[in-house]
Order: structure tokens, then sequence, then C-alpha cells
């Protein structure tokens, strides 16, 4: 296994925007292979501590060979990031750091299925709880395909693909990443033959691990776990994720969900949010240099208000 593939993306500034209290309890909901969450440790002080958790069994074992220098103050745990209060046993955090999508580990390893550059059968889940890509392939509706690799992908050719995946199924089933990648090929112009490969894979893979949604449930878990003052990070890769972060903080920021044409707020919501950065922060042209996974992060924090506080 690559282990030492990984580089974590926009780590300075990930820790650097989360570590307000130095001694506190954070959560890393997406522990991966435990990048991010050495450079939380490393920031802080003696006694902070730290809650791993991901849904990825092998994450789990190589998060802890690099986190075990910090012996008792960290604890992982395999899980989906939104059941992220129980698993915190409803401890307040001082921190909840989400660095969405695929880790490196899972993308090198053939057998998992998520690259179209490497064989392997085809997989995609993130651990047991994942849907199986070869099955929805070999059974789905011609339309149903067309439907999740237009919405997750944004993929302007998904009917070509999808009818292309319809008649060589017929033939043969789609088993094997090379079977998926050969037919995507096929559908897509020369020229946008990779950029076609990695929007499709990618749809398929947000489909099989539910992703956006898990995301959604999970983002107002994470604020509702945060201490007064404790912090939110979100790191996403895809457009979609990062509209429904966006969404999220401005409606917290916010608070009152009255329709704009109501002279006064009678919902009463207050705002639990402040935003540390307007906008989304980008990786450093430097970073992109050295990493060309960053490309296409952003990062986006805010901080918990209380309503003593506004
Ligand atoms: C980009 S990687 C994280 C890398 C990590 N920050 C590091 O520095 O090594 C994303 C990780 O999140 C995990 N993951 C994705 N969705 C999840 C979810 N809903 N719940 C828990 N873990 C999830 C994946 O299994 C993967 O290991």
């Amino acid at each position: 296994m690559s282990e030492e593939l990984h580089i974590p993306v926009m780590a300075e500034e990930a820790s650097s925007l989360l570590v307000a209290n130095r001694n506190g309890f954070f959560v890393d909901g997406t522990v991966g292979m435990g990048g991010h969450a050495e450079a939380i440790l490393r920031r802080g002080g003696e006694r902070l501590s730290l809650l791993g958790i991901d849904r990825d069994p092998a994450a789990i074992e190589i998060a802890g060979r690099r986190l075990a220098p910090f012996a008792e103050r960290v604890r992982l745990v395999r899980g989906n990031f939104r059941d992220l209060a129980r698993l915190a046993a409803g401890r307040p955090a001082d921190g909840v750091l989400l660095d969405l999508g695929v880790s490196s580990f899972q993308l090198a390893d053939a057998a998992r299925g998520f690259s179209y550059m490497i064989d392997g059968p085809l997989d995609m889940a993130m651990g047991p709880d994942g849907r199986s890509v070869r099955e929805f392939l070999a059974t789905a509706e011609e339309r149903d395909v067309g439907r999740i690799i237009r919405e997750y992908g944004e993929e302007r050719r998904s009917r070509a693909i999808a009818r292309e995946i319809v008649r060589r199924r017929a033939r043969q089933e789609l088993s094997t990443t090379a079977a998926l990648r050969d037919c995507v090929a096929a559908a897509a112009p020369a020229r946008d033959r990779f950029g076609t490969l990695s929007r499709v894979f990618q749809a398929l893979r947000i489909w099989a691990n539910g992703e956006l949604e898990h995301l959604e449930a999970a983002l107002p878990e994470a604020l509702s776990a945060l201490v007064p003052g404790g912090r939110i990070v979100v790191i996403s890769y895809h457009s979609l994720e990062d509209r429904i972060v966006k969404r999220f903080f401005r409606r917290e920021e916010r608070g009152c969900v009255c329709p704009a044409d109501f002279p006064q707020c009678r919902c009463g919501r207050a705002p639990r949010l402040r935003l540390l950065a307007r906008g989304a922060l980008r990786p450093s042209p430097e970073e992109i240099e050295r990493n060309a996974r960053s490309r296409s992060a952003r990062l986006r924090a805010g901080e918990r208000v209380s309503h003593e506080l506004v």
C-alpha cells in the first residue's frame, strides 16, 4: 500500500483556522491517512485530543500507524461522519474538520476500483456501507445511468455515455474499471477523453457512497457538536460539494429563514455561525505545483456563535 503518497491538502490553512483552543478536543471526520490529524495534533498543546472517524476500515488502520506517537490522545473509530455526535459520545468539540472525497490510498489501490487509470474490479465503495457500481450498471435503466452521470458528474454527454453502457452490457457485464473506461472513452471526444473519464468515474463514486446526502446530514450535526467559539473547516474538491457547504454556511450565518418580503423576522432563528473567511480559500500556486491533487480544493471555515454572543 502506497502510504508515502499522501500529502494533506491545505494542511497549514486548515489546522491554523481550526486550532483556536490549543488544548481542546477535535474531531477529524475524514481521518483518511491521518495527515490533517497529525497537523492538528502538532499545532496544539500537549493536552489536545482528537477523535478520528473514517468509513473505511483500511483508513483507520493506516491512520492508527501514523498517529501512534500521540498515544492515548487519539481515538479512531470506523463510522460515517453523519453520526459524528454519537461517535463522539456527545462530547462537545472545539473543532471539526471534514476533508471530503476519496483518499489517495483508496485511488491507488486497484482492488478498490476507484480509478480509470488502473484496472481492477468495478467497486468504488469507500466502506462496507457503500453501494456497488458494478451491480448498478448491470441492471439500471439507461435514463437512471444518464441522470447519475449528469447530476453528479455535471457531464454534458451523459446520454450518449449511458447509451453506450447499456449497449455494451448487453454483450458482456461491465465488471472492471478497464471495461467501463473503454466504454466511456468510446462515447467521449478524443480531445476531452480524460476529462470525461474523470467526471464519469467521479459521478459514480459520489452516487455509490451517497457523498452529497451524507454531507448535507453531517453539516448541521457538526455545527451542533461545537462548543461556542468552536470551529468547523470543510475542504471540498467538487463544485456540488462546495455548493452544499457554501449554502449551509450562509444560512447559519444569517440565522433568519423568513422569506425576503417579510417586513420583519418571524422565525426568530439566530445566527449560529461566523465566517472565518469570506468565500472559499484556495491552495497556493506552490501547493498546486507540489501536489496536483490540491488543484480543485476549496476550503471554508466558520466559528460557532452562541445566542448570547450574537
Ligand atoms: C480526502 S480523504 C481524507 C484525507 C485525510 N484528511 C488525510 O490527511 O489523510 C477522505 C476520507 O474520508 C473518508 N470518508 C468519505 N466520506 C465519509 C463519510 N461520510 N464518513 C466518514 N468518512 C468518510 C474516506 O474514506 C477517505 O478516507
